[in-house]
């Protein structure tokens, strides 16, 4: 017995896209050199950035195209935030092969987490139920 994706099936509307990655913080360092180095090997990286001036600065200061990457605005310190990013990249039709969840700000001597405001009172770990 055969199986084959019929011709409307995800798997074959993605067949012609290149392999497509999520990297959040890509606007600087880490997260940055990981959106260089994922496009140098021809994957698409949708970087995934609060502040997107600077995120296409970066973009351009590594030779970045525009064909190689877009640029999705995301502040991962609010859920509704998270929510209008998650529907736009849905919008944009490309598979999910890749999630790099680099974002964050490295503060080692803090004590106890430093949550937004609006996290404080209600706040929970962020899960795949989170974006359903
Ligand atoms: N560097 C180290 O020594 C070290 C050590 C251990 C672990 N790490 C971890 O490695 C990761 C990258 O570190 P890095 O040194 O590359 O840091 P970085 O240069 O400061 O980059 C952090 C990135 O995360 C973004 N970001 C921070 N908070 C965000 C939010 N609420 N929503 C959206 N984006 C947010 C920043 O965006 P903005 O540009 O808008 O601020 C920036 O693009 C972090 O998770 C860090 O904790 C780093």
């Amino acid at each position: 017995m055969t199986t084959r994706a019929s011709s409307t099936s995800p798997e074959s509307c993605h067949a012609t896209l290149p392999l497509s990655a999520i990297v959040t913080g890509a606007s600087s360092g880490v997260g940055l050199y990981a959106t260089k180095s994922l496009t140098e090997r021809g994957w698409h990286v949708v970087m995934a950035c609060r502040d997107l001036a600077k995120a296409q600065r970066a973009a351009a200061s590594q030779n970045i195209s525009d064909a190689q990457s877009s640029l999705l605005e995301i502040d991962l310190g609010s859920q509704q935030s998270v929510r209008h990013f998650v529907a736009a990249f849905v919008a944009t039709g490309r598979p999910l092969n890749a999630l790099v969840c680099n974002a964050a700000t490295y503060q080692p001597l803090l004590k106890t987490p430093a949550r937004p405001k609006a996290m404080r009172s209600a706040w929970r770990p962020i899960t795949w139920d989170t974006f359903c």
